[in-house]
């Protein structure tokens, strides 16, 4: 077989991209692992940078999402039981949008499928074959058959689990990681928000966070051990400890319900330089893992998406490898940026285990200057709507 570019991974990343090679008339073919009911079953983030929903748009998928979001002028933050808001469209400009990434994927899989992408689910063993040659290839096996593709690129969207970054040598590689010492529990209830706008909690019993996917869809989360399992976690005992941690007027106000999904996510900071090896590109997860304390692990991986299709749109039309070649360099100056902010909201507003007394004082003192400085709010702000491409 033979197509244009091969996309390993058929998360937001490597459909986004398809999508986008699709409507430029650039042919490719998505290799998945699981099925698509599969993927769609995991739940992820809300929050969508402008740049985001402008890429969505680009890719002709923005029907739905412009009907069903919600556009989201600020967020509020709260420590102990002080809270604030930050103002995002008064000190940027612009905004963020409430829509639920697997949403985001699920409109993607459908305008992938009414326009006949080639999209293999259940694939297995994925090679990538001469990646650092002119003509690589990837080879798959689909029930019991193996199965070559011969390509121009290949691009790497299959997560931080995938084969794609363990494709550029070791000698080639450099990994950055950090692992955070604690977990977000995260539910779901078919509740009404608490609150107009996000609250990210930060409290002496550790960080809370509260969000939404529609008027009545709410999506909770609280800090919590490593060594906790969902199941420790009875709907009650997650209940009475987020009242703790979020502000008393929003704990009183807080309308409870059954979980209809209930998970633990780890929490890690992972970069891999660099994000192209001869003609294979590394996007979104394969390449970068954020915590999630800033909504940035989408919005990092469009930004990689609109990179490369930038790059590849410009070779397919004249030829000139300009746009692939710098690939790698802007994209890691975008992710390192999203690295830095994810990281240092989680070190504002979790509580740390091996936390000293000082380091309490400072955090609070850090969140103190953020509600009373226009500037110290105004960095947040710019990092938390998306900083440009
Ligand atoms: N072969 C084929 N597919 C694979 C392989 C493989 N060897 N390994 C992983 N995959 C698939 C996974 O099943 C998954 O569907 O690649 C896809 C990768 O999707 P994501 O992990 O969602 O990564 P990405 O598309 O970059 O999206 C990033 O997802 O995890 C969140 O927080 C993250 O919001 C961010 C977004
Ligand atoms: C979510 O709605 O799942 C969400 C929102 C904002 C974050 C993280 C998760 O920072």
């Amino acid at each position: 077989m033979k197509t244009q570019v091969v996309v390993i991974g058929g998360g937001p990343s490597g459909l986004l991209l398809s999508q986008l090679l699709h409507r430029q008339g650039i042919e490719s073919m998505v290799l998945e692992r699981k099925t698509r009911d599969y993927v769609l079953g995991r739940i992820r983030a809300g929050v969508l940078e402008t740049g985001t929903v402008d890429l969505m748009r680009q890719a002709g998928v923005s029907q739905r999402m412009d009907k069903e979001c919600m556009l989201h002028d600020g967020i509020v933050i709260s420590h102990a039981d002080e809270q604030f808001s930050i103002d995002l469209k008064e000190l940027t400009g612009s905004h963020v949008v409430v829509y639920g990434q697997t949403e985001l994927t699920r409109d993607l899989y459908d305008a992938r499928e009414a326009a006949n992408g080639q999209l293999m689910f259940n694939v297995e063993h994925v090679q990538i074959h001469n990646a650092d040659s002119e003509s690589p290839r990837v080879s798959y096996v689909q029930d019991g058959k193996t199965y070559q593709i011969d390509c121009d690129f290949v691009a790497g969207c299959d997560g931080f689990h995938g084969v794609s970054r363990q494709a550029i040598p070791l000698s080639v590689r450099n990994e950055y990681e950090k692992v955070y010492p604690f977990g977000w529990l995260g539910i779901l209830s078919e509740t009404p928000p608490v609150n107009p706008e996000l609250i990210y909690a930060s409290s002496p019993r550790g960080f809370a966070l509260c969000s939404m996917r529609n008027a009545n869809l709410s999506r909770y989360y609280i800090q919590c051990s490593l060594s906790d399992s969902p199941d420790d976690w009875t709907d009650t005992a997650f209940w009475e400890e987020l009242k703790r941690r979020i502000p008393t007027e929003a704990a009183e106000a807080l309308v409870t319900g059954p979980s209809i999904e209930k998970s633990i996510a780890p929490l890690r900071s992972f970069v891999t330089e660099p994000m192209r090896w001869g003609r294979l590109f590394l996007c979104g997860d394969a390449a970068h893992i954020v915590p999630p304390t800033g909504a940035k692990g989408l919005n990092t991986a469009a930004g990689d998406i609109h990179y490369l299709f930038e790059g590849l749109t410009q070779y397919y039309a004249t030829g000139d490898t300009q746009g692939i070649d710098c690939y790698s360099q802007k994209a890691l100056a975008r992710v390192w940026k999203a690295v830095r902010f994810s990281w240092s909201l989680t070190s504002m507003l979790h509580t740390f285990p091996d936390q000293s007394e000082f380091d309490h004082k400072m955090q609070a003192a850090e969140v103190a200057f953020m509600k009373s400085n226009r500037h110290a709010q105004a960095m947040l702000a710019e990092n938390y709507v998306g900083l440009p491409y």
